[in-house]
């Protein structure tokens, strides 16, 4: 997430790919840092950095993960978290 919105790439691949997703399930990461201000942020992030993504998937959304990003690298501790949560989906 960059200035209040997922990046603007990120939005066109899924405008372009529309068709192709409709046959796909999808599952839907952000990396973020509003994710550390905890449940005030909560409605914020659901309406603002997820809902464009998925008004951009016809097809299924199976999962959704919000990641803790800063300036500067992700910590381990999250992308361990991204790791059990992509093989979790394995299971749908
Ligand atoms: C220029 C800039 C703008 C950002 N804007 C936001 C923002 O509006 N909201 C937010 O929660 N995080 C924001 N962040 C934090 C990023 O989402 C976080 O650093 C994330 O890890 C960036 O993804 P990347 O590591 O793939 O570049 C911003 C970071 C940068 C560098």
């Amino acid at each position: 997430i960059y200035y209040e919105r997922p990046l603007k790439s990120i939005l066109e691949f899924l405008e372009e790919h529309s068709t192709e997703l409709e046959k796909k399930k999808a599952a839907i990461f952000i990396v973020c840092f509003a994710v550390v201000f905890g449940s005030l942020v909560r409605w914020h992030i659901q309406n603002h950095y997820i809902k464009p993504l998925m008004e951009r998937i016809p097809g299924e959304v199976i999962d959704t993960l919000v990641l803790r990003g800063g300036i500067g690298n992700v910590s381990e501790d999250e992308i361990g978290k991204a790791k059990r949560w992509a093989i979790g989906l394995l299971d749908f």
